[in-house]
């Protein structure tokens, strides 16, 4: 059954307001140097298209797919690759985008896994964090909203795989957004 949604909560203004001065202070940090931006597949897909696009220093893109809740919407803590880099990240400067931090328990181990590989500079950039929800210490180098504790989609969040394509971020209506 599909998820219902409540209220919004960022507006797609608002968001295309906060990405650009993303970009502009991430572009400011990395001035003279090429940036490897490593979105994580799925939920970040927007976000990343958006944010490259203000982007003004030269980048290459790549995707990683991670496990994390499948229909459900808690994290298990188990992660595991679903698709790995293309690319080696040894001695590049690195940008992980991820739509949203939550236990933090995805990121955790996908930083790890990555700051084995020796790249030369690793930052994190999530558009949304809720740290009321943390298990675990990640440092978070570019945050778009800090957000309370509630389900969210839209703007490449999803809920059951519903919601991607909604422009505005959205709180789930709390009866249809289990967590486990
Ligand atoms: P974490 O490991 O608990 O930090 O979870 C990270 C992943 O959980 C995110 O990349 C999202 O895919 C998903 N997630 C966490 N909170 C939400 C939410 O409010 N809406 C949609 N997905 C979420």
């Amino acid at each position: 059954m599909r998820p219902e949604v409540d209220s919004v909560l960022i507006t797609a203004d608002q968001i295309a307001a906060r990405v650009k001065e993303l970009g502009e202070e991430i572009s400011r940090d990395f001035r003279g140097r090429e940036l490897l931006v490593v979105g994580i597949l799925k939920g970040s897909v927007v976000f990343v298209a958006d944010l490259i696009r203000n982007l003004k220093i030269p980048i290459c893109l790549d995707f990683v797919a991670v496990s994390s809740y499948g229909a459900s919407t808690t994290s298990s803590g188990v992660v595991r690759f679903l698709k790995d880099l293309d690319e080696s990240i040894e001695g590049r400067n690195v940008l992980v985008v991820d739509d949203i931090i939550d236990t933090g328990l995805t990121l955790r181990y996908l930083l790890d896994n990555l700051s084995r590989r020796q790249p030369a500079e690793l930052k994190l950039c999530v558009l949304l964090d809720k740290p009321s929800r943390r298990k675990v210490e990640v440092p978070v180098h570019y945050r778009g909203f800090t957000i309370p504790d509630a389900f969210v989609v839209g703007y490449g969040l999803d809920c059951g795989g519903w919601f991607r394509n909604f422009p505005d971020i959205w709180v789930v209506k709390k009866a249809t957004a289990v967590r486990a």
